[in-house]
């Protein structure tokens, strides 16, 4: 195992009927500026009860952060925040609000260029002038409730940033906010999550048995309980279970001392940029070529998947690896998500767009191995056609 250092700040408070509780959680004289999205947060009551919950306390909104949040609406969020001098950001939505809502407290009181939070990292970033954030999750997938991370659609690419100081304060998880999610958003949930994990996971063994069977341990819930919350939507345990899970795969504990690869999120970024589609669904397509393609430095991991997780003892080394991609692949599909890029894309040309924005973005050694090179990636993306 890998040395390392776990700090996560975030206090999760989950449960029913826990929204009441914001009084406690937020500073009795914090100005605030509730952040959501296109209105789903406004249609199902849940703003409303977090208005409720903050009483007497100044509070302010800013709605409309779209999915895939883009970095121009953010910069208004900022500016509104600071010419209101709010002192609190409340994110009441999913990953695109709350990973939203941390580029706006890094924003607002950031002296120089913003875009340099996304195209230089946030080393230099004062973290006294971050502003305080805690969120209301209402969709189970990203884990950003409970890490550092956002992910910002610029006009020059989607990116992602990572910073200790945007760690949420709080994070409320009730499971049933999710009930109103349409269909496909909580099957891209469980893929993203799954995916996450595998991240983490699908690398090489590093005896690291702790991360490995909190890993295996995620994916066989996610397994087990995917389609069971995708068919009863008010299924309070099969969503409270799906919510842990998408918070424990990226929260950060499970990829600790291990090596990662993130390759597929990587590429996955791109074909959301470029044809808008939706995040998990990218993955679902990438993995399993990925998969493929590094059957190799990745076999020890993929027959310990196999066995571990789809319970696959019979056959050759090579027969196993290839049951464990195949019903990985199936599980996606079962969910109603395409695993084929040529669902989405109507001509292969296209994919010269998604290896000259890889280049752009220096996104041309991935995979732990840092062996996926653009005419590696190229071969992928033609493979997951
Ligand atoms: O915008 P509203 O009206 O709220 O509707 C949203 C949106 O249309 C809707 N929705 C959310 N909660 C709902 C609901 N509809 C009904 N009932 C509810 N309870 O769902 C739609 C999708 O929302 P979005 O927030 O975009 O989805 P998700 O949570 O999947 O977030 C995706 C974003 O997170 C980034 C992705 O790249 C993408 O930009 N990620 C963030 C990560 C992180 N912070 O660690 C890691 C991930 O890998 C990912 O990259
Ligand atoms: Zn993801």
């Amino acid at each position: 195992m890998f040395n390392f250092d776990y700090h996560n700040p975030t206090k999760i408070v989950f449960g029913q009927n826990r929204l009441a509780e914001l009084d406690s959680l937020i500073p009795a004289d914090a100005k605030v500026l509730l952040t959501y999205g296109s209105g789903s947060v406004k249609k199902f009551g849940t703003l409303d009860a977090v208005k409720a919950a903050l009483g007497q306390r100044t509070v302010l909104e800013f709605g409309g952060i779209e999915p895939n949040p883009r970095y121009h609406t953010l910069m208004r969020a900022a500016e509104f925040a600071k010419a209101e001098q709010i002192d609190f950001l409340l994110a009441v939505g999913g990953g695109s609000v709350m990973d939203g809502t941390k580029f706006i407290a890094l924003a607002t009181h950031y002296r120089g260029d913003c875009a340099e939070l996304l195209f230089k990292g946030t080393q230099q970033v004062d973290a006294s002038s971050v502003l305080p954030l805690g969120t209301v999750a209402t969709l189970p997938a990203t884990g950003s409730e409970m890490n550092g991370n956002a992910v910002i659609n610029h006009p020059d690419g989607k990116l992602a940033l990572s910073s200790q100081t945007v760690y949420p304060q709080f994070s409320i998880l009730d499971p049933s906010l999710t009930f109103t999610l349409p269909t496909i958003q909580v099957a891209n949930g469980v893929v993203d999550a799954f995916v996450h994990v595998c991240e983490q996971y699908m690398t090489y063994p590093v005896d690291a048995r702790i991360q490995d069977r909190m890993a295996e341990g995620i994916l066989r819930t996610l397994i087990e309980i995917g389609p069971v919350t995708i068919n009863e939507p008010n299924n309070y345990d099969a969503r409270a279970n799906l919510v842990w899970s998408a918070t424990n795969a990226l929260n950060g504990l499970i990829g600790v001392g291990v090596p990662q690869d993130w390759a597929t999120h990587c590429i996955g970024h791109e074909l959301t940029a470029r044809f808008g589609i939706d995040h998990a669904q990218t993955l679902a397509i990438v993995m399993p070529a990925l998969w493929q393609a590094h059957r190799n430095q990745k076999a020890a991991k993929l027959l310990q998947y196999a066995e571990r997780v789809w319970d696959i003892q019979q056959g050759t080394e090579e027969q196993r690896i290839d049951a464990a991609i195949d019903k990985t692949r199936a599980f996606f599909e079962s969910l109603g998500i395409h695993t084929r890029l040529s669902y989405y894309v109507a001509d292969q040309q296209y994919i010269d767009d998604i290896i000259a924005a890889l280049e752009a973005h220096g996104m041309t050694q991935l995979t732990e191995s840092q062996d996926l090179d653009l005419a590696h990636s190229r071969e992928l993306l033609l493979a997951a056609w």
